[in-house]
């Protein structure tokens, strides 16, 4: 199911009586594990590169049941629980055989473990590590061999023990317009989850992503750092035991959430668990983010390493008042200052209910002939004319109750038959079905109707508003109802491979009310996800801040919206909102033509400007130089280095005036030393007016040791200039600076 495509030149090494250390490496890491047949699978080591020997000698072995599961040591955490046909549900695992293969820079270990009670239940435990990155992986596929079904109760991805007894968390939290709130706190004893129920939304409230400082801290630079992240679409569950009983100091399991969702395996089926990823630094938790992102834009998120367009999304600016008048104003508009794509969001369809808020039309995926009669071929065909690309949005998973598709086939909404369901969205929204074939078959056409009638549609905004409040499918029997969960996530992973089959080249942004997505199994089939709602760009640099721990730049969609947000009713001046956006993937979500004069010029500038750092922010490495979180929490700084480390780009944010406040020294990181660097501000508010550090040359010794103090960030706003489009606001001051080396 989710396995790598390996032309494998395997070696099958037959273990013998004799216990084996098996060790795979990364370039800087290392995993180690003990095996001998019949006996269980010991985990000996996971962090930096090293010799067996050496870490025998040093007296870092653990020695930790690597897949322990109920039964067999039931006062410790357990990660599989399988009950019988009879209702035993008592498991021994013991090795069968170690495959190690290494194929195409990917090097594995793929363990048998099979059940000594009931031989025909096999699971294979998967680590594998990558040559070019400093990434492990780590799965399980579990196989009934036997003539009866076997019910997994608990099934998880990886068993991580980590020798450190005093460590550090940081999670991802949050809801709708405050995704991804960074939260860090000692691990303290006991046991610690994170877990999401959802269904369809895995990120809404809780991100399947972390990091453990080992040393009792974590910081940016010089700290240990283990860092994980589950691939996986649908409801996921961490574990952390920090526990006297746990065998070793800190132990953490990931995976499925197996909360009602015990897993029927019919016979001779198996089941493979997502992978979970990991990284180890000792160069701090900006090194690991490092990681994930190269990792990321290489091996796992589609079109990884590819620009992304610079885009205008007519949601914030005109929510449903889609109409031929104000599609035909914001193409182009967004064309003349310079955006490269125009996005039609929610609105446009209907054929016989017009989509004119929340309530109808979701399944009826033809366009209004009342909002837009001519249909969309002419907004193609002008976004054309204007030299940009066009894009538009569905939400293909759900329906309205008010709507052709739910007339026809009330069967295929996820719904209990004996009572009412519970409604999303406009009092009427339901979710699909994906269980069922036909309803594969209606999501795969959605897709395939649109690009095949309009085949120059470059882009299209995959829409989830709903979580799965209706745990009950209409075409599972009874007895397989609490496979839903997961059988859900892996029907939506099937109907988009075959969109990817047919469609590999067309752009689809993930969004979930937002980041209520934000997982890295969704990369292979979305080049960008929409990080959060949230229009303020105040409260935005938290929520990319905390996305950005795990998410590369590239993929996260970042708009400057209205100077006025509706989510927090605060006004933000315009530079402050291209610059938070510019840290990003940068877009527009706003009417351009309520932009004043002022604002257009430097909206065209800034554009203009932001083509200049793409690739610096889009493709380079991140180094985060002041948190919101932390110090005065005033100030945010992050900047961006190109691999050669001859060209950076360096964001760095006021949030608020605190008078004491005002020598913040920003020292910058990932330079070479030696070199000297040219200084240039990037969009500076007015063009013939940029920063006094502008033209400097400052070597890289003196931007990392010593660093920069930059008086415009302390400047207050001349409530009397034309482009402030928010007079008299001292907070939200930005500057952005390139650094070009001077050969
Ligand atoms: C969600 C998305 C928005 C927008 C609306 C349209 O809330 O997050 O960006 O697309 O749906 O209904």
């Amino acid at each position: 199911m989710r396995k790598i495509a390996l032309i494998l030149s395997s070696i099958c090494l037959a273990i013998s009586a004799q216990a084996k250390d098996y060790a795979i490496s990364t370039p800087n890491s290392s995993l180690i594990i003990t095996a001998k047949e019949g006996k269980p699978l010991y985990f000996r080591y996971y962090g930096s590169r090293a010799e067996i020997k050496d870490i025998y000698s040093a007296g870092r072995m653990l020695k930790y049941n690597a897949y322990p599961a109920f039964g067999t040591n039931c006062n410790m955490p357990y990660a599989s629980l399988v009950k019988q046909h009879n209702g035993d549900n008592a498991v021994k695992f013991v090795v069968e055989k170690v495959e190690q293969n290494e194929n195409n820079g990917l090097s594995k270990l793929t363990v048998s473990l099979r059940d000594v009670a009931h031989p025909s239940l096999l699971v294979k435990v998967n680590y594998s590590a990558y040559s070019d990155c400093d990434i492990i992986k780590m799965n399980t596929e579990y196989i009934n061999e036997g003539k009866k079904p076997v019910v997994l109760q608990k099934y998880m991805s990886s068993v991580l023990p980590i020798q450190s007894d005093n460590c550090v968390l940081l999670q991802l939290e949050g809801c709708h317009g405050n995704e991804c709130n960074e939260r860090v706190a000692p691990l303290t004893e006991g046991v610690h989850t994170i877990s999401t129920q959802c269904g369809s939304r895995p990120a809404l409230y809780q991100n399947a992503s972390f990091m453990l400082g080992l040393d009792g801290r974590i910081d940016e630079t010089n700290c240990p750092v283990v860092a994980g992240t589950l691939l996986w679409m649908g409801n996921f569950h961490f574990e952390f035991h920090n526990t006297h009983i746990a065998g070793a100091p800190t132990l953490f399991m990931g995976g499925i959430n197996p909360a009602a969702s015990d897993y029927t395996l019919a016979s001779k089926k198996s089941l493979t668990t997502p992978e979970m990823v990991f990284t180890y630094t000792n160069n701090g938790k900006g090194e690991a983010t490092r990681t994930l992102h190269r990792w990321a834009r290489k091996h796992q998120l589609i079109d990884g390493t590819k620009e992304r367009e610079i885009l205008l999304n007519s949601w914030e600016g005109v929510h449903f008042d889609i109409s031929e008048t104000s599609m035909t104003d914001m193409c182009r508009d967004i064309a003349k200052l310079g955006g490269e794509l125009f996005v039609v969001d929610d609105g446009w369809f209907g054929p016989k209910y017009p989509r004119n808020n929340g309530k109808t039309s979701l399944g009826d995926w033809g366009v209004s002939p009342q909002k837009l009669p001519n249909g969309i071929q002419p907004l193609i065909d002008l976004a054309h004319s204007n030299g940009i690309k066009f894009g538009i949005w569905i939400e293909p998973e759900m329906v309205n109750s008010k709507s052709e598709l739910y007339e026809k086939h009330p069967d295929w909404v996820l719904r209990h038959p004996d009572f009412e369901p519970t409604y999303g969205r406009g009092g009427t929204q339901l979710l699909l079905d994906l269980t069922n074939p036909k309803v594969q078959d209606f999501v795969f056409g959605v897709v395939d109707d649109l690009l095949t009638k309009y085949p120059d549609i470059y882009y299209l905004k995959w829409d989830n508003n709903m979580c799965m409040q209706n745990a009950y499918s209409q075409y599972l029997p009874t007895e397989l109802q609490s496979n839903l969960s997961v059988d859900f996530t892996l029907a939506l992973e099937k109907i988009l491979k075959r969109i990817r089959a047919k469609y590999p080249k067309v752009v689809i942004q993930l969004c979930s009310s937002g980041g209520g997505r934000l997982n890295y199994g969704y990369m292979p089939y979305f080049q960008e996800m929409w990080t959060s709602d949230q229009t303020d760009a105040f409260h935005r640099i938290y929520i990319q801040w905390g996305a950005l721990n795990f998410y590369p730049a590239n993929m996260l969609g970042a708009h400057v919206g209205s100077a006025f947000s509706k989510y927090t009713q605060r006004f933000i001046p315009i530079k402050f909102r291209f610059d938070v956006a510019s840290m990003c993937r940068l877009g527009m979500e706003m009417v351009p033509a309520k932009l004043n004069d002022g604002e257009r010029e430097y909206a065209k500038r800034a554009f203009a400007e932001y083509k200049t750092i793409r690739p610096l922010v889009q493709q380079g490495d991140l180094y985060r130089l002041v948190s919101p979180h932390e110090g005065t929490k005033n100030y945010a700084s992050l900047m961006y280095v190109n691999e050669a480390k001859d060209k950076a780009v360096l964001f760095a944010y006021r949030l608020f005036t605190w008078r004491r406040a005002n020598h913040i020294i920003i020292r910058a990181q990932g330079l070479k030393e030696n070199a000297m660097y040219r200084i240039r501000e990037v969009a500076p508010e007015y063009a013939n007016k940029p920063a006094k550090i502008n033209g400097k040359v400052i070597s890289g010794r003196v931007l990392m040791q010593e660093g920069i103090v930059l008086p415009e960030l302390l400047a207050t706003q001349n409530s009397t200039e034309p482009l402030s489009d928010v007079r008299g606001v001292n907070d939200y001051r930005s500057i952005v600076l390139e650094l070009t080396e001077v050969k």
